[in-house]
């Protein structure tokens, strides 16, 4: 019989190398690479004959069609993510930074459910039984029927949950913990993840329980490890914000059962996580709606959009060179604004000292952002607060020119969910209102439009 092939995976991307390499060229991340065995020892190994096919029944696209049944936790700002709560028989992975609050929310909803009189079992990977309890003491989820087990092994965690319990819902805390007796690889390998959660999903699909996997990100904002768990799912959920403050955004970015474009906003409290059903008060509240120099900016993370003031500062120099400071963008990007600026437009600040910051620590990459900063600082230098509830976004030129920006759809959706009610915006946007209903032209800036949300 054949040696098996040892191979080599990225522990990125899950690519499988024949050699070993510093960078993988799938997805070009440095040192990911490490052997492992791809087939994870289980079937079709060499030296195996395949079983004989068996002839499935085929079936046209026109017939029956059923809702899928949900469970619903009540909290509103999660099933509304969800596409109207958890669907029986898949898989949901929720992502997110370590410490950001998943094992909270999980354990927030494991109580709503089973106050609904739903079945749920809880297994954590990664704190003891007693660290759980404390935690549901202090949620108030302590008196519900909700079961608990600290468990890692794959093949422990399936014996226990095919022991009659029938759960409707059963959460994994988490799929990086998971670790299966199938499978040689080390724990938290891409194949020892992949194994744990093929398994877990075929437990769901078989008795029709709800899976909800949780998966920590890597500082890439990918889900730790494998990418490839994101594609074997129903539903990818990350659960994100800004540590330093108090503010949780639940975001779909995949979905088979449902949209992939909500949000739901919570805030994090020593009673664990409150509902926020107007966002925009909790951001609004801590920006300093009338100092004048601040923008919001209305962008993109990837598929993600977010919202981010830009502040900026516009004084006279003291000194015989103006300075210039920028946290959180492009310095160069800078520079070249404040020449058009001072080109096309007739804005002076050559004797003026610039300061530019991004609030609450966010690094903008995208061009969009060149309308904010642009406002900012004209809102700065001429001491005028810009409206409260305004969003800023659009790619300027070096021709003084604004051009359109991708994903203006989501850009606006989102700014009119967190409570935004005009956006400035390019003229020349495809996806404006075709009888520009809603949108006001600005006097003297023909390549910009207001947009007011809702008409
Ligand atoms: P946790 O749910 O453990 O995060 P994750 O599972 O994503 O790693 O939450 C961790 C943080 O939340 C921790 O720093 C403490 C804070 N927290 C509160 O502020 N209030 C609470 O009621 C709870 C339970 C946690
Ligand atoms: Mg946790």
């Amino acid at each position: 019989m054949a040696k098996a092939k040892t191979q080599f995976v990225c522990q990125n991307c899950g690519t499988v190398h024949t050699r070993w390499a510093g960078k993988c060229d799938g997805c070009g991340e440095w040192n990911t690479i490490i052997e492992d065995d791809p087939l994870g020892g289980i079937g079709g190994g060499p030296g195996k004959t395949p079983k004989k096919g068996r002839a499935v029944a085929l079936t046209t696209l026109s017939g029956e069609t059923e809702e899928a049944p949900r469970v619903q936790t009540g909290i509103s700002e999660l099933d509304r993510v969800t596409g109207g709560g958890f669907v029986r028989g898949s898989a949901v992975l929720v992502g997110g930074d370590p410490g950001i609050g998943k094992s909270t929310l999980l354990m927030q909803a494991a109580a709503a459910l089973s106050r609904r009189g739903h079945r749920i079992i809880y297994v954590s990977g990664e704190e003891a039984v007693a660290q759980v309890r404390l935690r549901a003491q202090r949620l108030g989820a302590a008196s519900t029927d909700v079961l608990l087990a600290a468990e890692t092994n794959v093949e422990d965690i399936l014996a226990t949950l095919a022991e009659g319990k029938r759960p409707d819902l059963v959460i994994i805390d988490s799929i990086q913990t998971l670790w299966s007796d199938i499978v040689d690889s080390a724990p938290g390998t891409v194949t020892q993840v992949r194994t744990g959660v093929q398994a877990m999903i075929r437990f769901a699909k078989q008795t029709g329980a709800a899976m909800v996997l949780v998966g920590h990100v890597t500082k890439e904002g990918q889900i730790a490890g494998p990418r490839v768990v994101e594609h074997m799912v129903d539903a990818v959920l990350y659960f994100e914000g800004d540590r330093g403050h108090h503010y949780r955004i639940l975001r779909t970015v995949k979905n088979r059962f449902g949209p992939t474009d909500e949000i739901g906003v919570f805030e994090m409290s020593d009673k664990g996580l409150r509902e926020v059903t107007n966002p925009s008060e909790l951001f609004l509240g801590e920006r300093n709606t009338k100092a004048p120099g601040a923008a919001v900016f209305a962008g993109m993370e990837g598929t993600r959009p977010v919202l981010v003031e830009v502040q900026a500062l516009v004084a006279p120099t003291s000194l015989g060179t103006a300075r210039r400071a920028v946290v959180g963008w492009d310095g160069s990007r800078l520079a070249m604004i404040l020449a058009v600026l001072e080109a096309h437009c007739g804005v002076r600040l050559g004797q003026h000292d610039v300061y530019l910051n991004v609030a609450g620590g966010y690094r903008i990459s995208e061009p969009a952002a060149d309308v904010a900063v642009a406002a900012a600082l004209v809102s700065s230098l001429t001491s005028t607060p810009l409206p409260v509830d305004s969003v800023f976004f659009g790619e300027v030129s070096l021709s003084g020119a604004v051009r359109p920006v991708s994903q203006t759809a989501q850009r606006l959706k989102e700014a009119e969910k967190l409570g935004f009610a005009r956006a400035t915006l390019p003229s020349s946007s495809a996806e404006l209102p075709k009888g520009r209903k809603g949108l006001t032209e600005i006097e003297g800036l023909p390549d910009l439009v207001v947009q007011i949300a809702g008409s």
